[in-house]
């Protein structure tokens, strides 16, 4: 098998059981994290994730509970809350607009992704609906893998209460 950081950083990946509550992360590396997850790839370009950084002792305690009251939710640096959005394609227009700018890509070019954008989307609640699972599943993957190649654990997390976490 071929080796380089990159697999390494891959095959060494376990999800972290146990955290150090004293461990703290800053501003600036939570929001690295973000940055570097933000760079996945989503369809269409959409975007269609939010990332909401817990880091606060009061946020957490909030949180806990209604995570199946797991140690990591509190003793982890952060803990994010991450969100995949309904794939809409009303939205493409608006994610392109910076890369139109920069003159990567022509402003043409914006309906040409828009219409099959919509095609695929309107009207298509269970694949807009998959589209957020996909994309919020590559950006966290990147974080994950990312946070690895720095040094720290991670764990992804579905033993939460969906319902009182979105409320
Ligand atoms: C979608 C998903 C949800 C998970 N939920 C939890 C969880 O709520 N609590 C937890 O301790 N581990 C959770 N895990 C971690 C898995 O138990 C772990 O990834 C799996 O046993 C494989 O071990 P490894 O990641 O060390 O290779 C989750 C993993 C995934 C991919």
């Amino acid at each position: 098998m071929p080796t380089n950081a990159v697999i390494e950083t891959i095959l060494s990946r376990s999800a972290a059981k146990y955290y150090d509550p004293t461990a703290t992360l800053s501003d600036d590396q939570i929001r690295d994290l973000v940055r570097i997850g933000t760079s996945a790839p989503t369809s269409f370009h959409l975007q269609n994730w939010r990332f909401i950084a817990v880091r606060t002792p009061e946020a957490k305690a909030r949180l806990r509970p209604i995570a199946w009251n797991q140690p990591a939710i509190t003793d982890a640096a952060v803990t994010f809350i991450i969100i995949g959005q309904l794939a809409d394609a009303s939205t493409v227009p608006e994610r392109l607009a910076a890369v139109v700018e920069a003159g990567i890509m022509p402003a043409h070019l914006v309906p040409e992704w828009e219409i099959p954008a919509r095609g695929l989307y309107d009207g298509q609640p269970q694949r807009q609906r998959d589209e957020a699972v996909r994309s919020a599943t590559f950006g966290t993957a990147a974080i994950i893998y990312a946070a690895r190649s720095l040094g720290l654990g991670s764990t992804p997390m579905i033993g939460f209460d969906a319902e009182a976490v979105h409320r």
